[in-house]
């Protein structure tokens, strides 16, 4: 059973020593949200975690059966199927979907399966007036309902009005597509409450996908989306920006089917003390010792500048949150989970990762990075996903930050390795700084071993 959920007294987590991110905050220059004052700590226990969850043939197909059979999950874009019969292939461990825009622009879903004889009825993304197989001809109309059957003469046993494609729940939420393989799941709008509550000043279904890369990993899924969801790795991981992020300032809150994490950005971490701002600058811009800094106002902090910069880019494409905005809204990484594997990062930082299985096989995953931005005028094009190679470096699409990932990614593989020769059973996690990685767990507890 999990262990039940206990709120602990905020004042009572173990934190850091030095300045929390809720003091960083009395520092803004402008009004801070509530959405970023409001703190949930939730301490779900100290228990070892089973390695067996990343390593097991047998978890994974639990996994399958109980979670990903099961579960909300975010398939694709709005904007990737604008027009009637645009349609997206979403695959999902050994589970296949076609996503169709319809022709009254609704969105319906469909397993990618021919009602003849199985064959997979789309195998690309693309745009069609039909959804026809490839093998024999069978044809279904946008909607689902049958439209051709070749040779029809010979399938008298056919009722036609019953061999429509099977439909299974497919939602929205802020220009994202949710699909549900199972057609007996609750709704969308509870399983994401929290996350909406959150969301409801960042409406990112005015964005746009300005980049999409994705790539297969080497290790179980959870392994590669537990690499984002802590900053006690930054000390090891990435020393070099540690002058620049206050990565044990960082908040961690979690509700029932979301959790954060909220790291500062553009102030010094903690375990290197005090550091003058030309250093804090250096690191976070990716600046080299004999090249010349940007110049810093006189009485500007390197926060101060670093949101002063991103209200500039903001001018043009959403001039209406220039002065809305507060630093730490335009400058921290405020990173959210839902569960299972979709993380929008909140405010100006539009960033959003998805981790999952790599088809059938739990020791590889795929990870993607999409990048959403402001527009003005007409919506532009979705970007199209770009495949990295075994090895190209994520740097190669994600600029500063895919070089952060590359660190990430260069622990990935040795984390599955040694996971799967440790004689110790469980992972130990930190109580505070780990524990979106632990509430992870324990709503796999819930789903996934409770369950079966
Ligand atoms: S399997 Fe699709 S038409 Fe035969
Ligand atoms: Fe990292």
């Amino acid at each position: 059973m999990a262990e039940a959920i206990s709120p602990l007294d905020p004042d009572n987590m173990p934190r850091s020593p030095g300045a929390t991110y809720q003091d960083l905050l009395d520092t803004d220059t402008h009004e801070v949200p509530e959405v970023l004052r409001e703190q949930s700590p939730k301490f779900l226990g100290n228990a070892d975690v089973a390695v067996t969850r990343y390593t097991s043939r047998e978890w994974h197909e639990k996994e399958v059966a109980h979670l990903w059979r099961k579960v909300w999950q975010f398939a694709c874009r709005e904007e990737e199927i604008p027009e009637p019969g645009d349609h997206i292939r979403y695959d999902i461990a050994n589970l296949s979907f076609i996503v169709v825009r319809q022709n009254d622009g609704s969105i319906k879903t469909y397993p990618n399966a021919c009602l003849h004889r199985g064959r997979m009825l789309k195998e690309f993304d693309g745009r069609a007036s039909e959804l026809r197989c490839a093998f024999h001809g069978f044809a279904w109309e946008l909607n689902g309902d049958l439209k051709d059957i070749p040779a029809d003469w010979d399938f008298c046993h056919v009722q036609k009005d019953e061999f429509g494609l099977p439909e299974i729940p497919t939602g929205t939420w802020n220009g994202f597509v949710f699909i549900n393989p199972d057609p007996e799941c609750g709704p969308l709008d509870e399983f994401l409450s929290d996350l909406d509550r959150q969301f409801q000043r960042w409406d990112l279904s005015k964005l746009y996908i300005s980049m999409h890369a994705a790539k297969v990993m080497p290790c179980n899924w959870k392994i590669a989306q537990e690499a984002f969801c802590e900053a006690y790795h930054v000390n090891g991981t990435h020393p070099q920006i540690l002058k620049g992020l206050g990565d044990c300032n960082s908040q961690v809150d979690i509700w029932e089917n979301c959790a954060r994490v909220i790291t500062p950005g553009m102030t010094p971490s903690p375990l290197v003390g005090d550091v003058p701002d030309n250093e804090v600058m250096r690191a976070m811009l990716d600046v080299r010792e004999d090249e010349p800094l940007p110049p810093l106002p006189e009485g500007m902090s390197p926060r101060e500048w670093s949101a002063t910069m991103a209200r500039e880019t903001l001018r043009e494409a959403a001039p209406d949150l220039v002065d809305v905005y507060c630093d730490a809204e335009l400058v921290d990484s405020i990173d959210y989970t839902q569960f299972p594997n979709f993380h929008p990062w909140g405010a100006f930082n539009r960033i959003v990762y998805r981790f999952r299985p790599n088809g059938d096989d739990h020791r590889t995953c795929i990870m993607e990075c999409f990048l959403l931005m402001p527009f003005s005028g007409e919506r532009p094009p979705a970007a199209k996903v770009r495949w990295l190679e075994e090895d190209e470096p994520w740097g190669k699409v994600v600029g500063f930050l895919g070089q952060i990932f590359d660190q990430d990614s260069f622990n990935m593989p040795k984390v599955q390795a040694g996971l799967e020769t440790t004689y110790k059973p469980g992972i130990t996690l930190a109580t505070y700084q780990e524990s979106k990685v632990r509430w992870l767990h324990h709503k796999l507890t819930e789903w996934v071993e409770d369950a079966s």
